[in-house]
């Protein structure tokens, strides 16, 4: 009952269109973080939420974000470069330092 009345993003709810995704979910694709997929929600919104808290989190701050979520393709360092990237997007350097 946690979530009783709470609002719930779903990674599916996360772009405004299908044809006008997150800044994350470009990063994500154009920095070939995603592979087979499996982990990719998980992943997004573990970030969506790391950037919601931190606009310019360190590869350390990505990294314990994404403690939990399990990756078995893309060896990390990609996954976190699409989170440091979209970091840049979401809030431009200057911003929230
Ligand atoms: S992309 Fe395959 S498990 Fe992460």
């Amino acid at each position: 009952m946690e979530a009783h009345q709470r609002e719930v993003t779903t990674i599916e709810g996360l772009a405004k269109s299908p044809r006008e995704l997150h800044p994350l979910q470009e990063a994500f694709v154009e920095k070939g973080a995603v592979q087979c997929g499996f982990c990719t929600g998980g992943m997004i919104m573990s970030a969506k939420y790391l950037l919601d808290k931190i606009l310019h989190p360190t590869q350390l701050q990505i990294r314990q974000g994404l403690s939990g979520n399990l990756c078995r393709c893309t060896g990390y360092n990609k996954i976190v470069e699409a989170i440091d990237d979209a970091a840049r997007r979401l809030a431009p350097a200057g911003e929230g330092k």
